[in-house]
């Protein structure tokens, strides 16, 4: 079986990134590059991990006009990358021209979008003048991104429940805002333990800092692993 963690590489440089992923190896864990690290290490270095055997998820989140967006998707195709993802609320145009162009590409590569950030609630979104609440914001968001034949959606797993019944089976849902028991939740806002995202229907779940920021990482990745398995 094919591990359903994925960890957040967000670190600051690649020297960082390549001595925490050391004793690593992709039976262990899908691999994600978000802003801060390829802003630091860049395309190079994200082609190495691909070459190194990681499925890397190349989490940049585009969110601009479709054409920019199609353009900015068959680059990151170029970097041999297993997924990345755009933002739903970018629009059904937005999405539909990104997948077209990663189709043209030739090549399997999964494309998810973003629904609401896990580190947003109802507050937040109230905020930003999004008057529903983020459960109903992310349910309509996800079923543009199906129409739009986009794979999945990023969302809470909190949600994950409620979209796989309303998704069907074969819908990715790749969640963060992932907790382990007794670790600390940080600007995260809608968390769950990884035993109560699998038991939720996730696909794969995103852990970042209770795995980075552990001084005992690799037992970490071992539960973590027992617990999706
Ligand atoms: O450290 P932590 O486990 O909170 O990391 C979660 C990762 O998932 C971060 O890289 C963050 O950018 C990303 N993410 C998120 N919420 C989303 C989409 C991505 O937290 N909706």
């Amino acid at each position: 079986m094919t591990t359903k963690l994925i960890i957040a590489l967000d670190l600051p440089t690649a020297e960082q990134a390549l001595k925490f992923i050391k004793p690593l190896n992709p039976t262990m864990c899908k691999l994600k590059v978000g802003f801060e690290l390829f802003v630091a290490a860049g395309p190079g270095f994200v082609r190495n991990l691909v070459d190194d055997g990681y499925d890397v998820f190349l989490d940049l989140k585009f969110h601009d006009i479709p054409n920019t967006v199609a353009s900015a998707c068959s680059s990151a195709a170029d970097l041999g990358v297993w997924m990345m993802n755009v933002h739903a609320s970018g629009s059904s145009k937005m999405m539909s021209m990104a997948k077209q162009a990663l189709d043209e590409t030739g090549k399997d590569i999964k494309l998810i979008a973003v629904t609401v950030l896990t580190s947003m609630d109802d507050e937040q979104l109230e905020l930003v003048n999004i008057n529903v609440s983020a459960q109903e914001q992310v349910k309509h968001l996800a079923k543009l991104t199906k129409n739009a034949s986009l794979d999945g959606v990023v969302c809470s797993a909190q949600e994950a429940r409620m979209l796989r019944e309303l998704m069907g089976d074969d819908f990715l849902l790749v969640t963060p805002g992932i907790r382990p028991s007794g670790t600390v939740t940080g600007d995260q806002s809608r968390v769950m333990t990884p035993l109560e995202a699998k038991k939720a229907g996730v696909s794969y779940i995103v852990v970042g800092r209770p795995i980075t920021q552990s001084d005992t990482p690799l037992q970490v990745i071992e539960a973590i692993n027992r617990d999706m398995s």
